[in-house]
């Protein structure tokens, strides 16, 4: 599968439609103050951010009071931008680096109160995905936590291939598995911005936590539009009112 290469491409041409500093995409507003709330309680911690892009969660978590934060993503643009926010607004602890989590990457064991990965794992296949989640498991301290968002393994089969958010299943919810599906999110000033979903089905969340290592029961919560979203800007957050989003998960390191 090309996924990777193409994730690369993918967020080289478009790391300045992610660049910001304030909500501007969909998930902005419907995953990240939720998952951001769920990191909680962050203060003094140690966190690795998996796919961290132009490293907006970082510097969110950052501002929350936590002690470190490293953050790593495949696409040079992406980190160049995050590092270019830390040059205008230098916070100690905060860094950033390219790096390929398919690839063998340095682990710092045991070394983690958290690790967040906000929409990285729909760009890795079920293997991948495992193999992520093991290194992440290796890396947090006992008692640290790992958090994901995914998009919900039900949307693309329940939304048409429109605004403000959807993707194109290519074959059914379990034929589907660990196949491509080309997707868009758009900002709240109506930019679209390309994304890609590969396939998993709930129970392959939960199979690849286990296989991982993971023992404990994970938190599992599926994201969606509220009324407070439709009241400021009924146009853009209206199509998706009732609908399963996002996937949010918690679990913990014994
Ligand atoms: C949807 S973006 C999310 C970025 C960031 N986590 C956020 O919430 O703003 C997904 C990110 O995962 C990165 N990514 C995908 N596959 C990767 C891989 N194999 N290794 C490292 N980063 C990867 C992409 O380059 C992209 O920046």
């Amino acid at each position: 599968m090309k996924t990777i290469d193409d994730t690369r491409q993918i967020y080289n041409a478009q790391a300045e439609q992610w660049t910001r500093d304030e909500p501007i995409l969909l998930s902005d507003y419907s995953a990240r103050p939720f998952l951001l709330e769920l990191c909680e309680p962050i203060s003094g911690s140690s966190i690795l951010d998996l796919g961290c892009g132009e490293g907006y969660v970082a510097r969110e978590l950052m501002k929350r009071g936590a002690k470190q934060a490293h953050g790593i993503d495949i696409s040079e643009k992406m980190i160049d931008a995050a590092n270019h926010q830390q040059s205008q607004f230098p916070r100690k602890g905060l860094s950033f680096a390219v790096g390929d989590l398919r690839q063998k990457i340095p682990i710092d064991k045991g070394a983690h109160d958290l690790v967040v990965a906000v929409f990285l794992f729909n760009y890795l296949t079920l293997e991948e995905t495992q193999q992520t989640m093991q290194n992440a498991f290796t890396s947090l301290k006992s008692g640290g936590r790992l958090i994901f968002a995914v998009p919900h393994p039900a949307l693309p089969f329940l939304k048409k291939d429109q605004f403000p958010f959807y993707f194109e299943s290519a074959g059914g919810y379990f034929s589907g598995r660990d196949q491509r599906f080309p997707g868009e999110i758009w900002r709240r000033d109506r930019v679209p911005v390309r994304v890609q979903c590969v396939h998993k089905t709930i129970e392959d969340y939960f199979h690849c936590l286990k296989q991982a290592g993971f023992r404990l029961l994970p938190d599992v919560h599926e994201l969606k539009i509220t009324n407070d979203h439709v009241e400021l800007d009924p146009e853009f957050f209206e199509p998706l009112l009732d609908l399963p989003l996002h996937l949010a998960f918690q679990i913990e390191k014994q």
